[in-house]
């Protein structure tokens, strides 16, 4: 079989209307034939449409803003996708949340919003789409994960975990899917200027990429997007965008767990 290449392509980007999602939006757009931008915020999909319209317009768009932590919108986008034939041989779960802080003190709320977008969402998106994939195959999945999801971390304790469930997931699919035609590849960024962290942060409290993490392990979006649409047309499993953060990410899993967390509690 061929291999996935995308000239042409069919993309759905789940979090389109900012950061990574965006940035793969842009970057698709010059060789993508129809791109599915979907997120809540419907004027920023459309100003984001807008301008890649301007740039490229052999392009075809499509805007659905959904809340995907709901499933029912789930069901109706994956339900649209089906009604209007779309040849989809490229899925991006990207749309993601964090909660900064302790567990003791997190609202219930935001904690179940984060399990059900970055787990459930993502599961179940690619449990609706996978049969498509597999149908336009060759085709690519690519489930954007963290680093964080590799160990433990403090004051992020519920999303590091959710991410972990994404990492795992997504390594086990792409040995499965290889027989099928489908490429799945594990995005595992480290901290990456977007506003995940002031989405992120609690009530009254302000935090930024640089607040978080030393420059070095700091990516830009350009370069996170650019280094994971390579890795998928190599057939990679996982991309750490940062070879200073994926020799650190190495080490530290080999460290036994009574060293890591007198490291992580520092
Ligand atoms: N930035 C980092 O340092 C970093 C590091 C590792 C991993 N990541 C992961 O990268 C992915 C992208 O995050 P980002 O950094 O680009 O942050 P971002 O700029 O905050 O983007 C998050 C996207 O998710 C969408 N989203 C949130 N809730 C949603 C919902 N209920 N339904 C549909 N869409 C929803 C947001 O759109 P709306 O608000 O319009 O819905 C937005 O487009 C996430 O999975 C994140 O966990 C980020």
């Amino acid at each position: 079989m061929p291999s996935f290449q995308f000239q042409n392509s069919c993309a759905l980007i789940t979090g389109a209307s900012s950061g990574l999602g965006a940035e793969f939006a842009r970057q698709l757009a010059p060789h993508a034939k129809r791109l599915i931008l979907v997120a809540r915020r419907a004027e920023r999909l459309k100003a984001l449409s807008q301008e890649l319209r301007q740039a490229y317009p052999h392009l075809c768009i499509d805007q659905k803003a959904a809340d995907l932590s709901l499933a029912q919108e789930r069901e109706k986008l994956a339900a649209w996708i089906e009604q209007e034939k779309l040849p989809l041989n490229f899925l991006i779960n990207n749309a993601g949340l964090g909660d900064l802080g302790d567990f003791f003190h997190a609202s219930w709320e935001r904690l179940e919003e984060i399990i059900e977008l970055n787990i459930t969402a993502l599961t179940h998106l690619t449990h609706l789409l996978l049969p498509a994939l597999r149908k336009q195959a060759p085709s690519a999945l690519l489930q954007v994960g963290s680093i964080v999801g590799f160990f433990p971390l403090l004051n992020y304790g519920v999303y590091a975990a959710s991410k972990a469930y994404v990492n795992s997931f997504s390594q086990a699919l792409h040995i499965e899917e290889a027989s099928h035609g489908v490429t799945v590849t594990l995005l595992a960024p480290g901290p990456t200027p977007t506003e995940f962290f002031e989405q992120a942060a609690r009530l009254g409290k302000k935090i930024s990429v640089t607040s978080r993490a030393p420059a070095c392990f700091i990516t830009s979006q350009k370069e996170v997007v650019a280094v994971a649409l390579k890795a998928i047309l190599r057939n990679q499993a996982i991309i750490i965008p940062n070879k200073k953060l994926s020799i650190m990410v190495s080490l530290l899993r080999r460290i036994p767990f009574c060293l890591f967390q007198k490291f992580i509690s520092k």
